[in-house]
């Protein structure tokens, strides 16, 4: 089907803009290269690589990006000042966004300017990028609280001088639906440059903004991956794009089966991960547990599920507890090898139950135990086994692991390094079973089960392979590296036996 150029929304990324802008996070240009090669791969049309004034090395990551040779634009944002544009050009950068705030608030609290001065110096700005030769978006900060027609005045004097689009940002999020088709109603009936939407969440309202903004003739949406951004975020990119395709029959040029892994990433280097309900990408955005929900999900997953997890590049999951149901356990319990009778489905449920309403929050490794313990050890198959492992650490030299493992009848050696011998032997271990499977943590956690330095060290691990497989593992050992191998050997082996069960899947039917 060919498409229309107004099906197709544009989006610009501000992740490592806005996004980097969020407090607490702060990237290193190794980092913010490796996140903007990433959205290049998920196909976004504009990465805002940075703010170069900011630093020494925003400039430089900036100017790395754009020499990148990437697919996706390049683009560093300026205030509208001359050595903020000129910072921004020296990083050789395909696209210019200069902002001025054009808010009575702003102009006055903030810029100590009137009207006139902002729109002068909006106007000089923008005509000093184009007169090199550069493309620019222009922005109007806070352009949802300005008066509507000074705002349309400065959208038309730097038309007038050649900006390329112009930007209505919310900057304080205080715009509805209802008031944001109007008001780009109201800039699409006069400027006639393509417009682009800039929404903050404060109100929780950032993609519906955004997408009001779209169906009164916006083009091109700036989101950031996983909502970052000033204080409550931008408009997710995983919102929008998904909305606007399922919900409005609008297409991007996102690459929707990568989201998944871009979140992963951005929320591994910024350190910062979204909420477990959030949509699309939080943890819980594809899991069920209620006996109805997932009865419903296995018999025909869009009883429950209005988008497959794949489009997104993510598996459904099941939970056990005190709310589910015999078809769930039961499912669950074949992808954990068990192949349990009806009574014995309805018993483990039962103890499942129980251990619910005590409050317990039960993982895959609890349902395991109760499933051994009614119906016997399954016979699992280890496709990887940790032999032996030694590390070495102290306060000057580098913590090292080295393990041995058998994997698939044949030994390997590997020794990796780390922030401390724990990190050491997980790399180390990874750096092996990458050669089948790229399995990575997903959580963490270790607790001391008993007092005194020999104190036995418990560790839970949450695993998770890049088909979004995810398993927990459990291991007690007085030495908590010896510990944290076992239980990673152990999550690697549970993945790899589900990956194996789950080939005849077509249990769980498709739309
Ligand atoms: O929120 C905002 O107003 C901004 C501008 C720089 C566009 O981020
Ligand atoms: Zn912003």
């Amino acid at each position: 089907m060919i498409l229309s150029d107004s099906n197709i929304i544009k989006i610009f990324d501000t992740t490592l803009r806005d996004g980097e802008q969020t407090p607490g996070i702060s990237l290193t240009p190794e980092e913010k290269v490796q996140i903007a090669i990433q959205l290049d791969k998920l196909g976004v049309d504009t990465i805002e690589a940075g703010f170069p004034i900011t630093s020494k090395g925003e400039s430089e990551a900036v100017k790395n990006i754009a020499e990148l040779g990437l697919k996706s634009e390049i683009c560093g944002l300026a205030r509208a000042e001359p050595r903020d544009i000129e910072t921004a050009l020296s990083c050789n950068v395909d696209l210019v966004h200069v902002f001025i705030a054009t808010s009575d608030i702003h102009m006055k609290y903030k810029l100590k300017m009137d009207r006139d001065q902002v729109l002068k110096a909006a106007r000089d700005m923008v005509k000093i990028v184009k007169d090199r030769g550069v493309p620019v978006e222009f922005s109007a900060e806070d352009a949802c609280r300005s008066d509507p027609d000074f705002l349309i005045k400065v959208f038309q004097e730097v038309s007038n001088v050649g900006a390329d689009r112009i930007d209505i940002a919310d900057t304080v999020g205080i715009m509805n639906p209802t008031t944001m088709y109007e008001l780009v109603s109201k800039v699409k009936q006069v400027i006639k440059r393509p417009i682009s939407m800039h929404c903050h969440n404060d109100f929780g309202l950032a993609t519906a903004n955004s997408l009001a903004g779209m169906l009164a003739g916006a083009e091109r949406i700036h989101v950031a991956i996983n909502g970052l951004g000033e204080r409550a975020g931008n408009a997710a990119l995983e919102e929008v794009v998904m909305a606007s395709q399922n919900l409005y029959q609008k297409k991007t040029n996102v690459n929707t089966k990568l989201i998944y892994e871009t979140s992963k990433l951005v929320t591994r280097l910024t350190g910062i991960g979204p909420q477990p309900n959030k949509a699309i990408i939080g943890d819980n955005a594809f899991g069920h547990e209620s006996g109805i929900h997932v009865h419903g999900i296995i018999n025909m997953p869009i009883t429950y599920e209005p988008l497959e997890p794949e489009t997104v590049g993510r598996k459904r999951w099941i939970q056990a507890g005190k709310h589910a149901g015999t078809h769930g356990i039961k499912a669950q319990l074949e992808e954990l090898g068990y192949n349990a009778s009806e009574k014995q489905v309805k018993e483990i449920l039962s103890r499942v139950k129980d251990l619910g309403d005590k409050g317990k929050k039960l993982t895959d490794v609890d349902l395991d135990s109760i499933a051994r313990a009614i119906l016997g050890k399954v016979s699992e198959e280890r496709i990887i086994e940790l032999v032996d492992i030694s590390v070495m650490t102290g306060i000057k030299s580098t913590p090292t692991a080295s393990v041995k493992v058998v994997m698939e009848e044949e030994t390997f050696l590997a020794s990796e390094t780390g922030v401390g011998p724990v990190d050491a032997a997980i790399k180390a271990i990874q750096k092996i079973s990458d050669k089948i499977a790229h399995i990575r943590l997903k959580d963490f956690k270790i607790d001391a089960i008993t007092g005194g330095t020999d104190a036995l060290g418990e560790v839970v691990i949450k695993v998770e392979d890049d088909e979004g497989n995810v398993a927990t593992a459990r291991s007690s050992h007085g030495d908590i590296v010896v510990a944290s191998a076992e239980a990673m050997i152990d999550g690697i082996n549970k993945i790899l036996t589900k990956k194996k069960i789950a080939k005849p899947k077509a249990a769980l039917p498709n739309p």
